[in-house]
């Protein structure tokens, strides 16, 4: 997909549908330059048709204009936004995802835009909103389809009429574009089934990453990581033939400072509950468990491409838990990399046991903060439903920065406690640990598990078991894998440069 930015609006008139907000309320539209453009280009048609239909500004509202050659785009959608005053780059984001979802019904494959670009917020952030929420809106899956595949939108041309801003908005929208093809990689990853992106597949698109400046990727086999004794990894990875990769990406951005960032990713290609088998009935979704490994590796991507000065380590355990003769059995207990000791009460919660290992190898080579993400509980989906992300924390300043990002990125993620007493939970009779807490605080106990393993350095943790994947489309999120929190993470290491 290409986007370009121009100032001539002629261009964006002559793509195949051209898209316009409309607001209500105190922004009246004789000041809207767009519509005042467009009115004069279609005989007065906007106007006429907002003053029979005033509820088209509304918020969310789309409605589809055909052009009769007055044009030579054949559609032009009007996008309801609401109070001018009350836009957010977050309704912006979700309105152009919305809109676009429209334009593909009616096999649009290329798009003007001709918009309000200057809100009550930054200009850069109204401008990566509307192209965020355009490609990631316009993204689909249908690799696996033989007939039945939708042509793929494959130009955006968004106007800025002001010259002077053309390569602002240039430079914005190419940063953009970086962020939004990870996002879309990441997708891609979560939504192929679990017999192509295995443990070395993953290996093999982390290897494609060396190429960046700065990076070094590193895969260690089965061989390797027995030589790690890294127990709790291996105790999951046993059950299954397909054979484990832990991957470990280093990005030194700058080589002056001691500060590292590590991004831990649970990687399970799939997950059947292993001897704790799971009911049959949504095991097939199961193949999004690499969820968290797909968001960290796509976050590298586009690190690797804006080459920001900080430190970012990325570590990647990828296996599948499989039910098996040479599986783990409930209450075998093993012995982490770490020296701590787990019995493992029920296979099914592996995410934990891989991450255990992982958040402890990062410690070993030399992060000083770390941020694991996961398709961890099931608990979180009973939480905090398909919405919001949970977050688990033992330090304030590195919650409070991650909080900070994903409130500017839109992906909503909300903090859970993690008091003392609900150690409790996981103590085992005959180990130091057991993997699960029982059925209060599922969520909670589950990250303090891993917090065990932190070395008391600031930690936080991002449980996506209920965002990571969709049952139906919403604003610039469609069904399937959404790609959630690769945003934040890619901001989070940009911000961290500051
Ligand atoms: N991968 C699952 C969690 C999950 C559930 C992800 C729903 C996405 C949607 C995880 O490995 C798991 O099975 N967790 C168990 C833990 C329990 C056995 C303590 C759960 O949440 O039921
Ligand atoms: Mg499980
Ligand atoms: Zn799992």
């Amino acid at each position: 997909m290409s986007v370009k930015v121009i100032s001539n609006v002629g261009d964006a008139f002559a793509q195949d549908v051209l898209m316009i907000n409309i607001f209500g309320g105190d922004f009246t539209n004789e000041d809207n330059l767009p519509i005042k453009t467009l009115n004069k280009a279609m005989d007065d048609q906007i106007k006429q048709f907002l003053s029979n239909y005033p509820m088209a500004a509304n918020y969310g509202e789309i409605n589809i204009l055909h052009t009769m050659k007055m044009l030579q785009a054949k559609s032009v959608i009007i996008v309801g936004s609401g109070k001018f005053n009350e836009m957010t780059s977050d309704k912006l984001r979700n309105l152009s995802g919305k809109a676009i979802q429209i334009a593909k019904k009616i096999n649009a494959k290329s798009i003007g835009i001709y918009t309000n670009l200057n809100y009550n917020f930054d200009y850069a952030d109204a401008v990566q909103a509307i192209i965020e929420g355009v490609t990631l809106g316009a993204y689909q899956f249908d690799f696996y389809k033989s007939t039945e595949k939708n042509a793929p939108l494959e130009t955006i041309v968004l106007v800025e009429p002001d010259q002077i801003l053309v390569d602002v908005a240039k430079a914005i929208v190419s940063k953009t574009t970086v962020v939004t093809d990870s996002v879309c990689h990441c997708r891609d990853l979560v939504n192929h089934p679990a017999c192509t992106v295995t443990p070395t597949y993953m290996a093999q698109e982390a290897e494609k990453l060396a190429a960046y400046d700065n990076f070094t990727v590193e895969i260690m086999d089965l061989a390797a990581i027995k030589k790690l004794d890294m127990g709790a990894f291996l105790a999951v990875a046993k059950g299954s033939n397909e054979p484990p990769k832990f991957i470990t990406i280093k990005y030194t951005g700058n080589k002056a400072s001691d500060e590292c960032l590590a991004y831990v990713g649970k990687g399970i290609t799939f997950d059947s509950g292993g001897i704790s088998l799971k009911p049959s009935s949504s095991m097939g979704e199961m193949k999004d468990d690499m969820a968290g490994a797909a968001t960290v590796l796509t976050a590298m991507q586009a690190i690797g491409q804006l080459q920001p000065k900080v430190n970012v380590l990325a570590v990647i355990p990828c296996c599948e838990n499989m039910p098996s003769g040479h599986a783990t059995r409930p209450g075998d207990v093993v012995k982490s990399m770490s020296g701590i000791t787990i019995e493992i009460d029920n296979t099914d919660a592996e995410g934990r046991l891989i991450l255990a290992d992982a958040v402890h190898y990062a410690t070993t080579l030399g992060a000083t903060k770390i941020i694991d993400i996961a398709t961890l509980t099931g608990a979180c989906v009973v939480a905090l439903g398909h919405v919001a992300s949970g977050v688990v924390s033992n330090d304030e300043q590195l919650c409070n920065a991650l909080l900070k990002v994903a409130k500017s990125t839109g992906e909503k993620m909300w903090q859970l406690p993690n008091y003392e007493e609900y150690k409790e939970q996981f103590k085992s009779d005959i180990a130091d640990l057991k993997n699960t807490g029982g059925r209060m605080a599922g969520t909670i106990t589950a990250a303090m598990f891993i917090e065990c393993f932190v070395k008391g350095l600031p930690w936080a943790h991002i449980d996506i078991a209920g965002t990571a994947y969709l049952k139906s489309s919403n604003g610039y999120n469609v069904k399937g894998a959404s790609g959630v929190a690769t945003r934040t993470l890619i901001e989070l290491a940009l911000d961290m440069e500051k």
